[in-house]
């Protein structure tokens, strides 16, 4: 059975900085995720509180949402069968170090702070990001 999906991709602050927006699209693209919505933006730090705000009570809170208002970012809609677990994949652990071969998250993360994407975590999550970002 067909579960098209839409999930909210971030490529953070270190990877833009880095030049690497078209690589990691590339990834994207040969996986078979179609990017129907993206742009380039920096965000204000009261923006960033807002979109993690459920990590508000973590102690890494300001400083995650001090970084992801650093520089400017590049948020996208992507699509596929089962786009938020598929796109959870190829973005690998969360802690580059734990990440497996293959993901993006190996190949370009520096950090678990620097670690180059962020994704949504579940299919509500993303209709939330997807709005946060892209409600017009
Ligand atoms: P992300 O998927 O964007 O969601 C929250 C972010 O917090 C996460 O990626 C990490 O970059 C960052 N972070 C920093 N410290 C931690 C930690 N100890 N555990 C989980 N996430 C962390």
């Amino acid at each position: 059975m067909s579960n098209l999906e839409q999930t909210l991709s971030i490529i953070k602050p270190d990877a833009v900085e880095r030049n690497l927006e078209n690589e990691i699209k590339e990834m994207f693209k040969n996986k078979g995720f179609n990017i129907v919505k993206e742009k380039k933006i920096q965000i204000e730090k009261a923006e960033a509180e807002k979109f993690y705000k459920v990590h508000e009570t973590k102690p890494f809170y300001n400083d995650l949402c001090a970084y992801l208002s650093s520089g400017p970012i590049v948020v996208m809609v992507i699509e596929k069968e089962n786009a938020v677990l598929a796109n959870r994949d190829l973005m690998g652990a969360t802690n580059p170090k734990d990440a497996a071969d293959g993901t993006i998250r190996k190949k370009y993360g520096i950090s678990i702070d620097k670690n180059s994407v962020h994704g949504s975590d579940s299919i509500d999550n993303a209709k939330i990001e997807i709005d946060f970002f892209f409600k017009d």
